[in-house]
This record gives C-alpha cells, sequence and structure tokens, in this order.
C-alpha cells in the first residue's frame, strides 16, 4: 500500500479589476445573465456565460420547476444550448456567477456535483479543457485551468470500456 495525493491549483483574485479585459468581460456578462435566471424558489439567481473555440459566445441561467428535481442550473442549460448550437465544439472559458437575493453574492461559489459531472463529459467530448472562471456579483474570483480539476478520480466514458 501506498499513500497518494491529490491537489488542485487555482488562482484567486481580489476582484474584477485584477483580471484580463477578456476574462473581465466574460465574469461582467455571467453577471448581467444572471438577470435571466427563473429561480422564484430559490432566489438564487444563477448566470453562466461562455466563450468557445470558435469565438461565439454562448449564456446559461438556472431554471427551477415547482417540482422541484424538475429544475437544471445554469451550467447545464449552457452545456446544453452549446450542444446544439455549437455541436462539439469546444468551450474555452465559462464564467459562472449568482445573485442572492436573500443574501450576499460577494464570494466565488462552484458548480454542483451533478454540473461537474456533466462539465467532464463536455471536455472528454471536445477534448479540450474548460477553463472556469467563479464568482459572485462582487468580491474575489477564482480560475480554475480546467473543470475537471473540481472532480478528482472521476468517472468517465472511458472506464466503461
Ligand atoms: N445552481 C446553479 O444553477 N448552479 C450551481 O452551480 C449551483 C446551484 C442553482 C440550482 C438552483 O436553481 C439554485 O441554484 C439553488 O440551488
Amino acid at each position: 500500500m501506498k499513500k497518494e495525493q491529490l491537489h488542485i491549483e487555482y488562482d484567486l483574485y481580489n476582484d474584477i479589476s485584477e483580471l484580463s479585459g477578456e476574462d473581465a468581460a466574460l465574469v461582467q456578462a455571467a453577471r448581467d445573465v444572471t438577470a435571466k435566471a427563473y429561480a422564484p424558489y430559490s432566489n438564487f439567481l444563477v448566470g453562466a456565460f461562455a466563450k468557445l473555440a470558435n469565438g461565439e459566445t454562448i449564456s446559461g441561467t438556472n431554471q427551477e420547476n415547482a417540482s422541484f428535481p424538475v429544475g437544471i442550473c445554469a451550467e447545464r442549460v449552457l452545456l446544453s444550448a452549446a450542444s446544439v448550437l455549437h455541436t462539439n465544439v469546444p468551450i474555452d472559458t465559462l464564467a459562472v456567477s449568482y445573485h442572492n437575493l436573500n443574501g450576499e453574492s460577494n464570494k466565488p461559489v462552484s458548480p454542483c456535483g451533478m454540473c461537474r459531472q456533466a462539465l467532464r463529459e463536455y471536455e472528454d467530448r471536445t477534448k479540450q479543457p474548460i477553463r472556469l472562471i467563479l464568482s459572485g456579483m462582487e468580491g474575489k474570483i477564482i480560475i480554475l485551468e480546467r473543470s475537471t480539476m473540481l472532480l478528482p478520480l472521476s468517472f468517465g466514458g472511458d472506464d466503461m470500456k
């Protein structure tokens, strides 16, 4: 037996002013698109905005439902839209932000477990890492070079071969 270790590395910025112009624009777009979330039950509005490898951009917001499990996160709305509108085009960078109508929105939150798995599948499928930028409406921002860093020891199609 031997001990193994996994570690993840990310960049932490104090606020949007420290980002490059291109990253700042993506964060601002993710913040803006939170206004289009349909989240009447949680009042937690999530916005996702991505730049694709073909230069196009795409957005997603969370879509809730009175039957709670039917709801879907902003990230997976975006991935589904990208899959249809820009089939097989890799996602270069995905910015995720949120506006908590019941509280603060000043620190980054990261994608839920189901979205991490969906992001992993998208990376596998398009054979390119998805760079993630996580933020709230203000405050600190996290940048990860690939979304799969959030899902160590994950399960994928290769495991079924
Ligand atoms: N939500 C997202 O859209 N993305 C996340 O990364 C975390 C959670 C949504 C799901 C639900 O509509 C609301 O936020 C509260 O969990």
